[in-house]
Formats: structure tokens, sequence, C-alpha cells
């Protein structure tokens, strides 16, 4: 039986949602009438306007703070999803990072720098390991559940001809082997936990928004466009997927 087959009065956690493909995902969940309860977390509310205002409208929306290079405010949201309810159905993990001010995809080695190989590692695959740690309590029951992670294709290896962008595609890659790794585990101690790694296809958001020059209109989907699309590969997920690394289009993709 698939996922999304088996949804009903289900509790989702999107991370990463105060915009872009985050911030499209609730949207998307707080009007599926499969979802009793929906959080997004942010990082901070300056750029959290747009979540804020949907929870203002839809009162089974609850906004939470999380940084996920801070791991005690992980474990502050975790204890505040337990206290409602020890369950959930489907995570999501939105959070990434490209560029940031100085902080830009390395073209070249002359421009590695540690700092910059850190933080794309902490914010694009520690987080999303580090949930798999906090949310086995809450993932872990009898019904059907879902960890997904937002990766990127660029963070295949076997696909890399281009070369460029050394921190956002290495930390992608450790993300997939994180999150692979995880499944396996999980497989014996949450047996109904699915997981699975997405990538959205070129979608335009602040993250994408330098980028978008050479990508004809076709390939560049909108953020509603893309989390139907996601949510098309979520829904239909079964357990012997679980670890997948998934296009937008539900083909696999090479590690
Ligand atoms: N857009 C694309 O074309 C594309 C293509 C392939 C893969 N992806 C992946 O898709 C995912 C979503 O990206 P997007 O396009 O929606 O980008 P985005 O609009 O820039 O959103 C990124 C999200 O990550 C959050 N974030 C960044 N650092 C964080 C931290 N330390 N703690 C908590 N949250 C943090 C941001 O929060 P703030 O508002 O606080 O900054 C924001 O909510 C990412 O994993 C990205 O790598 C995107």
């Amino acid at each position: 039986m698939s996922f999304g087959s088996s949804l009903q009065s289900a509790r989702a956690l999107i991370v990463g949602a105060s915009q872009g493909i985050g911030l499209g995902f609730v949207r998307q969940l707080v009007a599926d009438g499969r979802f009793d309860q929906v959080y997004g977390t942010y990082r901070r509310p300056e750029t959290a306007g747009g979540l804020m205002a949907l929870a203002a409208d839809h009162p089974h929306l609850t906004p939470l703070p999380m940084d996920v290079t801070a791991e005690d405010s992980m474990v502050q949201a975790v204890a505040t999803l337990q206290a409602t309810d020890p369950r959930l159905h489907l995570v999501v993990y939105c959070v990434g990072l490209l560029h940031d001010g100085d902080f830009q995809p390395e073209k070249s080695v002359r421009q590695l720098t540690s700092d910059q190989l850190l933080r794309s590692f902490q914010v694009n695959a520690v987080g999303a390991a580090l949930l798999t740690k906090h949310l086995l309590p809450l993932l872990k029951h009898d019904q059907p559940s879902v960890f997904g992670a937002i990766s990127a294709k660029v963070g295949s290896i076997g696909d890399n001809h281009l070369g460029g962008w050394y921190g956002y595609r290495a930390s992608k890659a450790a993300l997939n082997m994180l999150i692979k790794t995880a499944s396996l585990e999980y497989a014996r101690k949450s047996p109904n936990t699915i997981f699975a790694l997405l990538h959205p296809g070129t979608t335009d958001t602040r993250l994408s928004q330098p980028f978008q020059r050479g990508v004809s209109p076709d390939k560049l989907f909108s953020v509603s466009r893309t989390v139907a699309q996601l949510m098309t590969v979520i829904d239909g997920l079964e357990p012997a997927d679980s670890g997948d690394f998934l296009s937008w289009d539900g083909q696999q993709l090479p590690w």
C-alpha cells in the first residue's frame, strides 16, 4: 500500500518553512484534508512573515522556531511536538544553503575555505541527520510515516560532469549518505518509516534566483508546481522505496 493511501488525521512537520519550497509544502498541506496538524519551522521571524500569516488563517498550523545549526533548538521543538501528540506521519527537511551574501558557491579550488565548506555541511547535511536522531520516537508507531529530505541532483557523484559548487555538491552527497544510512537503521527500529531523498528540479526561489538566467522557462518550476510534484512522489512511496534518491518525476537518480 502506498504512503498516501494510508493517510488520515495525519500530522506533518516541515523543517525550513519560512520561504521557498518549505513554505510551499506548508501551504499545500494546510489545504490537504488528510492532515489534522501541520508544524512549520522557521529560523528567524524576519523571513517568516508568510508562514505567520498562513498560521493566522489556519489554526491547525503551528510555527515552531528551529535553527538546524543549534541542536538545543531541535530538542525544544521536538518537546513541543511530543507534548501534544507523540506521532508524526510526514517530515520534510526543506532547509538548504547555496549562497548568502559573501558566501557564494565555489567555482574553483582557489575559493575553498574551511568555514564555507563546514557551514554547507552543517546546514545541508548535519541538520537532517540530527533530526533523524531526535524524531525517531515520533516516527516510530504503527502507522506509515515518511521522512523526506530535499536533496539536489548536483549532489549526485555519478552525474557530476560540470564541476564547481564544491560545498553545495559535497554537502548534498553527504546528506544522501546520512539519510540512506538512517533508512537502514530505521528499517530495523521503525519499520513503518520510509525515507526519501528528493530532487525538486530547478524551482523559482531565493536559492536559485541568481542562477536562473540559463534555465529555460519550461524547466523553471513554480514553488506550487514543485510541491505538487514532490507530494505525488511522496504519496506513491512504498516501504521498498526507503532510502531512494528520487527526482521530482519519481525517477531514480544515480548516487
Ligand atoms: N530552488 C531550487 O532550484 C532547488 C534545486 C535543488 C534543490 N533545492 C533544495 O531545496 C531545498 C529548499 O530550497 P529553496 O529553494 O526553497 O530555498 P530558500 O527559498 O532559500 O529556502 C531555504 C530555507 O532554508 C532555511 N534555512 C537556511 N538555513 C537554516 C538554518 N540554519 N536553520 C533553519 N533553517 C534554515 C531558510 O530559512 P531563512 O528564511 O531563515 O533563511 C529557508 O526557509 C534546499 O534543500 C535546496 O538545496 C532547491
